[in-house]
């Protein structure tokens, strides 16, 4: 497992990190966000989306009540969100599988919630709070695929790997 470490110290080098993945991001990719509410999940979604769909950025929400929202692009980039999801609601049972096993990239904020759903290759973002407007963000790799975009995300960022 490798992983990355970044801290932002605003709501647009949060955006700026997600578009710097959004270009690299090929078909099929699984990101699991991770973090307290208002970590900046959303924002960097919105960043991703800007090189995907540039046009529909500015609508990226968090879909707290649609559960998806999705944006047709070079890549299609399917949104979820699955904090208003009940303990007792059953992820397998809404179907969404088709688009976690898809050929669009998808982008998870609560993705606890997904439990064994999970796909095996998967990055996971987690966002931190530090004091102010600062968060950590924790990029890890699980699986070959995610590992390959690791590796050009550290390779463009001029960055070393900390595990
Ligand atoms: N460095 C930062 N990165 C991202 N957002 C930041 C940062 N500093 C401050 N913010 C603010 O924090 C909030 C992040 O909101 P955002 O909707 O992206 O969070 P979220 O993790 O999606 O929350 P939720 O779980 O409620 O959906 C915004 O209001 C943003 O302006
Ligand atoms: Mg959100």
């Amino acid at each position: 497992m490798s992983a990355l470490q970044i801290v932002s110290c605003s709501p647009l080098e949060t955006e700026e990190l997600g578009s710097q993945l959004g270009l690299i991001l090929p078909a099929g990719s699984f990101l699991a966000l991770r973090g307290d509410l208002g970590g900046g999940k959303t924002c960097f979604t919105r960043g991703i989306v800007s090189t995907t769909a540039p046009v529909s950025a500015h609508m990226v929400a968090s879909p707290t009540y649609a559960i998806m929202n999705s944006y047709p692009g070079t890549v299609p980039v399917y949104h979820f969100d699955f904090y208003r999801l009940s303990g007792d609601d059953d992820v397998a049972e809404l179907g969404f599988e088709e688009y976690f096993y898809g050929k669009g990239v998808c982008v998870v904020e609560w993705s606890e919630r997904l439990k064994e759903l999970l796909p095996a290759d998967h990055l996971t973002v987690a966002f931190d709070f530090l004091e102010d407007d600062r968060r950590c963000i924790t990029i890890t790799a699980c699986g070959p695929a995610s590992t390959r975009i690791l590796e050009q995300l550290a390779e463009q960022r001029r960055q070393e790997y900390f595990l």
